[in-house]
């Protein structure tokens, strides 16, 4: 796989870099357009973006692996993260995410073989007024119980 901005992409970039007082700082944005393109941050993605922002590997690899969002192996094309803290567990969110790892057949940061679905425990979103959350890619549901959870997953197959 090629590994490589569009020219549009890069463009976009430079209009982000123009945002910040340092060109740095476009890093998190730059890692998340990546992310979006190729699914994940691969070896071969943060070496791009370090020669790209012109930035030191080791830099690009510790924001990567220090921020979550960031994927640092494949996932599914749906994925689907369950809040299960305080908020939502008070109001089931374990039990939606327990019930999310059995329908799935898999574990936190895990993928179903077809790459259709990945699974992540996730701490607060900041949506704990609809809790219990789920998100999915950067789509929220709330208000979520197992009924509507497997109805939700069901139309994303
Ligand atoms: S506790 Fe789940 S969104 Fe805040």
């Amino acid at each position: 796989m090629d590994i490589a901005f569009s020219q549009e992409e890069i463009e976009k970039l430079e209009q982000i870099k123009t945002k910040y007082p340092e060109p740095k700082a476009a890093l998190m944005p730059a890692l998340w357009m990546a992310q979006k393109k190729w699914g994940w941050i691969s070896p071969e993605v943060m070496q791009y973006i370090s020669n790209l922002l012109n930035l030191p590997l080791a830099h690009i690899e510790g924001v990567a692996s220090f921020y979550t969002m960031y994927h640092k192996k494949p996932m599914g094309k749906h994925h689907v993260q369950v809040c299960t803290n305080v908020s939502c567990m008070l109001r089931n969110g374990d039990k939606i995410y327990e019930h999310a790892k059995e329908k799935l057949g898999i574990g936190h940061m895990e993928a179903t073989q077809d790459g259709t679905f990945s699974l992540e425990e996730v701490e607060c979103m900041g949506a704990c007024g609809g809790a219990p959350m789920v998100a999915i890619n950067e789509d929220f549901y709330e208000n979520i119980d197992i009924e509507s959870f497997d109805k939700l997953l069901d139309s994303l197959k």
